[in-house]
């Protein structure tokens, strides 16, 4: 775990969408490091968001790197339009894809870091032999499909575990985790070894966005 950068990833599917420009240019004033974008499809999770259309347009308004989450059946048919449409990091579902190493290759060679995730009750093991072809694991702490959920605590350990098991292996691979994070809680999952800190409600759902990406920031910079 040497030089580590710890990234906020605004997830704008808390923000309010009538003024999703102005919400985002207060997440870049905050000092963001990605932004998460979470694509749903009412199929793989109970939710329908947002398409490719709108990751097109993003990319083109904003210079932080987008970061695609896609909880979607079948991600090896679309994980490449994603970086087509200005992705720079795609990330697909182990629970959605038996073809993972097919996929993960694909993302990487349209351009993008590829990046792996699993579910809150999928273990550690299961991504073991796709970390060699990932840029990235994200770690759900929350199921799946709703912002705002409450954090399930277990998800500290299995980043240590997932931290270790890449450390062992001399991997480059980062650790993303998504799902409840807040100010009492993301300093506990970045000393566990996350990486890629997602907060949608914790940042959005306050008056504040540019603040709130700011005090996130600042409880973890002792690790920057
Ligand atoms: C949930 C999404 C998350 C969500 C996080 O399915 O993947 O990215 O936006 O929201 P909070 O931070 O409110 O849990
Ligand atoms: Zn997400």
């Amino acid at each position: 775990m040497q030089n580590r950068t710890i990234d906020i990833a605004p997830s704008i599917l808390s923000a309010d969408f009538s003024c999703l420009g102005d919400q985002i240019k207060a997440v870049e004033r905050g000092g963001a490091g990605v932004l998460h974008v979470d694509v749903m499809d009412g199929h793989f999770v109970p939710n329908i968001t947002i398409g490719l259309p709108v990751v097109k347009s993003l990319a083109g308004f904003t210079s932080l790197p987008l970061d695609t989450h896609l909880m979607i059946s079948e991600p090896g048919i679309y994980a490449t339009q994603f970086v087509s449409a200005g992705a720079k990091m795609v990330s697909v579902h182990v629970e959605a894809d038996p073809h993972l190493h097919r996929t993960l290759m694909a993302i990487k060679a349209a351009g993008a870091q590829a990046g792996v995730v699993i579910n809150p009750s999928t273990p550690v093991v299961s991504v073991e032999e796709a970390l060699q072809f990932a840029d990235y694991v994200l770690v759900m702490s929350v199921n799946p499909g709703f912002g705002g959920q409450k954090f399930i605590p277990q998800s500290i350990d299995k980043v240590k575990r997932l931290r270790r098991m890449i450390d062992e292996r001399q991997l480059n691979v980062r650790i993303e985790i998504d799902g409840g994070i807040d100010r009492n809680n993301i300093e506990t999952v970045v000393a566990a070894g996350a990486e890629i800190i997602v907060a949608g409600s914790a940042i959005f759902g306050t008056p504040d966005a540019e603040a709130a990406v700011k005090e996130l920031r600042n409880a973890t910079v002792q690790w920057v």
